[in-house]
């Protein structure tokens, strides 16, 4: 029998890193941050100059993507294509964009399906992601699917760049979310929507720290 997995899907902002990340420290699980392959697959194109609307030259760098993953000693994830660090290059808007617009491309996807699958093994798998629990791990026995406004989204990207020391402006990540919204829910393939068997939780008014009790409740309750 294969590992039990549980999925977390939903759209940017929503806490799924937050929830997934810590849900996986509780249970001692492996950890599938499947947007971190995306986003790297969108940075290789810009290392390796590929338009990212290239979609045989992006298929080609997707089936052979050199990734790999480390944690660092203050505990954040290290992300390295070909050896070279691309750890916060990816995290920067830029990098959403190109996640985002390789990620429309069905043989891109298809390509990155196995490799997210590999992920699954004992004693148990947290995947985060958009289709973790629609397409990639479909017979999940736990399915998750957060969400926020993308307003309280937007704010929450905000403050977090503020604490980070950038500086950003609230119109531009709203507009910026709203697109990215739009383009992973109207995509032909693996569009953003909730896998019918999903239990939907909205964290607009909620906190982070209630929203992980509310999923621990559901995981116990699975037992
Ligand atoms: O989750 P994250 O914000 O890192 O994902 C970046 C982008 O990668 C998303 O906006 C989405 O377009 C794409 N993605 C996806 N399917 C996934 C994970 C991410 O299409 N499973």
């Amino acid at each position: 029998m294969s590992a039990p997995v549980i999925t977390v899907d939903g759209p940017s902002g929503a806490g799924k890193g937050t929830i997934s990340h810590k849900l996986a420290d509780r249970l001692d699980w492996g950890f599938l941050d499947s947007g971190a392959l995306y986003r790297v697959t969108g940075q290789a194109c810009l290392i390796e100059g590929v338009s990212w609307d290239d979609v045989d030259a992006v298929t080609e760098i997707a089936r052979h993507l050199d990734v790999s993953f480390a944690s660092a000693a203050n505990g954040e994830v290290l992300v390295a294509y070909k050896g070279q660090d691309v750890s916060r290059a990816i995290r920067t808007e830029e990098g959403g964009r190109g996640a985002s617009t390789v990620a429309a491309i069905p043989s891109v996807r298809e390509a990155l399906l196995a490799r997210q699958r590999d992920f699954r093994q004992p004693p148990g798998l947290v995947a985060d992601g958009r289709d973790m629990g629609t397409v990639v791990f479909p017979d999940a026995p736990l399915k998750f699917f957060l969400t926020a406004s993308a307003e309280e989204r937007a704010r929450r990207r905000y403050k977090q760049l503020i604490s980070k020391g950038e500086s950003v402006s609230l119109p531009r990540l709203l507009e910026d979310i709203k697109e990215r919204d739009a383009r992973d829910s109207s995509r032909s393939v693996s569009p953003l929507v909730p896998a019918g068997d999903a239990i939907v939780i909205d964290s607009t008014a909620t906190s982070i720290d209630q929203v992980f009790d509310q999923v621990m409740q559901k995981v116990r309750e699975k037992g």
